[in-house]
């Protein structure tokens, strides 16, 4: 039998064509592009590889395989966000855990039957390489009029060969209030003129805009906006930007469409407030990926996501999230060492 790629053998990466430095950074690893235009990359004894349809992970002990186009909205959010809060599962074998300021990649590691069989393997890497290089992965891997923040109904293929780039749509940043959308000096409400439309699922939606009138003196502390028309204008998915911080407060509002690209595993509680339509999330152990719960969440809906779960959610059509977090540093060692517990609160 012959393949049709060349780097993802079933004997791991060819090692050889390696090269050891990249035009775009010199902590990236990588090769020469394949036969489909795409170039091969490594990290530690981790080989990425795509063709047409597929990535290709190989590691020591094992290998494995996902849909492109998964793996792209998955490798997008974890660079977007930073490697975000605990662990991003891009699905129940490959992920990340977050140490803020090194990061674990690893295989099989959160997967019970990978560890029984010794399958898993993980390392350790600073923050700067692992973030260069999925940021050239991305790069390299993205064609043109594919968006992996986008939902699939606004979106082109990520399939075929090599075929130009969307550096605009995968390099964009995450909008983060320092303080509150609207306030002078920080994020602005958005509009039609500031190139963000009314979403097609949101054409429902009221745009009208609070009046403030603040005392003079304190033009620079009060302000108000429209949460619902701010949303109803995301051009992304699964993407929760900061609204508003308050110390370590973070609202987190997004919009969801389709599939959160990426198995959350949580290292701290995180509230949810269904601010519209439905999500239904499938919530499991984090360690172990067995079954905890199934969640429906309709509009009106508030759930708290304990520390010790991972889920992921399905939304049938766009619908708006509130994601509030805490963003202390402290959370994860003090809910490690028992002293406060996985979920913020208890019932009966
Ligand atoms: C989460 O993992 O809590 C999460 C991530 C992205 C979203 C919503 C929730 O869009
Ligand atoms: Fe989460």
């Amino acid at each position: 039998m012959s393949t049709d790629t060349a780097a993802p053998t079933h004997n791991g990466p060819d090692e050889a064509a390696i090269a050891v430095a990249d035009a775009d950074s010199s902590d990236v690893t990588s090769t020469a592009a394949n036969k489909h235009g795409y170039r091969g990359f490594a990290l530690g004894a981790f080989a990425f590889a795509r063709d047409e349809y597929f990535a290709y992970i190989t590691w020591p002990t094992g290998q494995h395989v996902m849909s492109v186009d998964t793996f792209l909205r998955a490798i997008q959010r974890d660079i977007a966000w930073d490697f975000f809060y605990g662990i991003v599962n891009f699905d129940g074998v490959f992920g990340t855990m977050n140490h803020y300021g090194n990061v674990d990649l690893f295989a099989g590691r959160y997967n019970d039957a990978y560890r029984k069989a010794e399958l898993d393997h993980m390392e350790n890497v600073e923050t700067p390489i692992i973030r260069d290089t999925f940021t050239a992965i991305i790069k390299d891997w993205t064609n043109e009029g594919f968006d992996p923040f986008a939902s699939p109904a606004e979106t082109g293929s990520a399939f075929g060969p090599k075929s130009g780039n969307n550096d605009a749509a995968v390099t964009r940043q995450r909008v983060t209030a320092a303080r509150m959308v609207g306030l002078p000096g920080d994020e602005q409400p958005r509009s039609d003129d500031s190139g963000f439309p009314v979403n097609r699922h949101f054409l429902d939606v009221s745009q009208q805009e609070p009046q403030v009138n603040p005392e003079p003196g304190y033009e620079d502390r009060v302000a108000a906006f429209s949460l619902k028309a701010y949303l109803s204008r995301s051009d992304v998915t699964w993407n929760p930007s900061v609204v508003s911080v308050c110390r370590d407060s973070l609202m987190c509002p997004t919009t969801e469409e389709y599939i959160l690209p990426i198995i959350h595993g949580n290292d701290r509680s995180e509230w949810f407030i269904q601010l519209s339509d439905e999500i239904t999330w499938e919530v499991e152990d984090r360690d172990t990926g067995r079954k905890r719960a199934t969640v429906v969440a309709k509009a009106g809906d508030v759930a708290a996501m304990p520390a010790d779960i991972r889920h992921q959610g399905y939304s049938p059509k766009r619908s708006m999230l509130l994601v509030w977090e805490n963003n202390s540093g402290e959370i994860p060692e003090l809910i490690n060492s028992g002293q406060v517990k996985p979920q913020p609160v208890d019932f009966g």
